[in-house]
């Protein structure tokens, strides 16, 4: 099927540097459609030469980028957020082509990364500074707040426009110029939403996109790893690549943002309202397939109402529709490629041979063509199962029994991660207790939906570190300069 949207010039194929667009003319590499892999566009395959000279147009524009007015910088983001919101639906179609996100979650992608950019065009006006108080006459003493220099954004495939906007939003409204990379799987979306920071007037060289496939990626990274001038990375993505970027940048002692895997509880406790929890868990889990970061990936229900609710889990995830991601009724789309349906149809068949018990969805026959999954529940969860240890990121929620809140908390926290938890309660004292013993960045206390520009986003232990969004997300593209001036009288 073409790429059809009703804005042709948003679908970009070559990369953006200095404000140029290149012509995919060398050599080029596939995106495809997850739901059939047929092709859908051909985009340019960087080496470490596109990512040498998109450092080259970042470094020349920084310091009048730098110069600019945080008033003029907002003036920019708030017409980038304008013009993301006009183009919403093209956006979503893109989205939901070359992802497999259902349209009507791609719209609220959409929506959710305009958020970003909107929220960080306000907060550029508001990096604030201190004036410290007199220690010694005739000395004034001030610190002030400045953009780090050049950023490297490296961009997961699950959320192809927000984990952009995430990004890109608070390091230009902190006077920073980016160089950035989207995942293989999804470049087309973040080159469209370049389309748009260029006719919302972000100067040549502030932004600058190079596509790379999973094999050339580490080129071009490298590249940007050993290069002085990259004064900071972001990236979103697993653990064992944050850690080489940690390792691999501390030569030039970059500043880092990883918001890296998790391995998410999600807690019912006897005292829940199981409706509630269940209406949480369907929002939480079942969003975007499963293939989302702050995704449940255990489920712990209390002996008490552990059948009630895994019967009605049973239920809600039974009806769900599986379906192309451009069908508007479907609601849950393919699997990102086949390497993420074998990793999640392994979890199941090692879980059943466990032990486990299939109460909705399951494995029923292996086609390597395609991939979709069905939304699974299964019950009778253990902790040597493959689906307690590591991130699932499929739409499969397996349930584990527990008696105690002592034993449950030290289920939860027995992971090297700590990005999201969920827990449903409805006493007070246990609601603080629990929030409090919780080892995670994000909890979620009687909430499914945790995601917001305005608040802090981003994990701890193998998690990752730094936080996104919020007050906070700017400082973690700038620096504090203390400027201390003496011989006052
Ligand atoms: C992610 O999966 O990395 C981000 C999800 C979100 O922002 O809610």
């Amino acid at each position: 099927m073409p790429l059809s949207i009703s804005r042709d010039d948003l679908i970009r194929t070559g990369n953006f540097i200095a404000g140029r667009w290149t012509e995919p003319t060398k050599e080029t590499f596939g995106v495809r459609d997850p739901a059939d892999g047929s092709l859908i566009a051909e985009v340019t395959d960087s080496d470490g030469g596109d990512a040498k000279a998109a450092v080259d147009a970042a470094s020349a524009a920084l310091p009048s980028w730098r110069a600019a007015t945080a008033r003029s910088r907002a003036q920019v983001l708030k017409r980038w957020h304008a013009l993301i919101l006009s183009n919403q639906e093209d956006l979503a179609r893109l989205i939901s082509r070359e992802q497999g996100k259902p349209l009507a979650e791609a719209r609220g992608e959409i929506l959710y990364a305009a958020g970003y950019v909107e929220w960080f065009a306000e907060e550029a006006t508001r990096t604030y500074g201190d004036v410290i108080p007199e220690t010694v006459r005739g000395r004034k003493m001030l610190v002030v707040k400045e953009g780090v220099g050049v950023v490297a954004a490296i961009t997961p495939w699950n959320f192809p426009a927000a984990m952009m906007a995430r990004k890109l939003a608070p390091a230009l409204a902190a006077g920073c110029t980016v160089v950035a990379k989207p995942a293989e799987d999804t470049p087309l979306t973040s080159l469209a939403l370049a389309v748009l920071a260029e006719e919302a007037g972000v100067p040549p060289g502030v932004l600058n996109i190079v596509a790379a496939s999973r094999s050339r990626a580490a080129e071009v990274v490298d590249v940007w790893l050993g290069d002085s001038r990259v004064r900071k990375i972001t990236f979103t993505g697993s653990t064992p690549v944050g850690k080489h970027l940690a390792r691999e940048s501390a030569s030039t002692l970059k500043r880092l943002s990883l918001e890296l895997g998790g391995n998410a509880p999600f807690i019912v406790f006897d005292d829940a309202d199981v409706d509630a929890a269940v209406d949480g868990l369907m929002a939480a889990k079942f969003r975007n397939g499963g293939q989302t970061c702050v995704s449940p990936n255990r489920v712990f229900a209390q002996r008490e109402i552990h059948d009630e609710f895994v019967r009605k889990l049973g239920v809600r995830v039974g009806a769900l529709k599986v379906g192309p991601a451009t069908d508007e009724s479907s609601q849950i789309g393919p699997m990102i490629n086949r390497q993420a349906v074998r990793k999640i149809t392994s979890h199941i068949q090692d879980a059943v041979a466990q032990g486990a018990k299939v109460i909705a969805g399951g494995v029923t026959e292996v086609d390597e063509e395609s991939n979709y999954v069905a939304p699974t529940v299964l019950s009778g969860a253990t902790s040597s199962m493959l689906l307690a240890a590591e991130e699932t990121f499929g739409p499969v929620a397996a349930v584990f029994r527990f008696d105690t809140e002592a034993e449950v908390v030290r289920s939860a926290n027995g992971t090297p991660y700590g990005l999201a938890a969920y827990f449903y309660s409805r006493d007070v004292s246990r609601i603080w207790r629990v929030a409090n013993a919780i080892e995670c960045g994000i909890v979620g206390v009687n909430e499914g939906l945790i995601s917001s520009e305005t608040a802090p986003f981003g994990g701890i232990k193998e998690s990752g570190y730094g936080r996104e969004g919020s007050r906070r997300g700017l400082d973690d593209y700038m620096d504090v300069k203390y400027v201390c001036q003496g011989g006052l009288s």
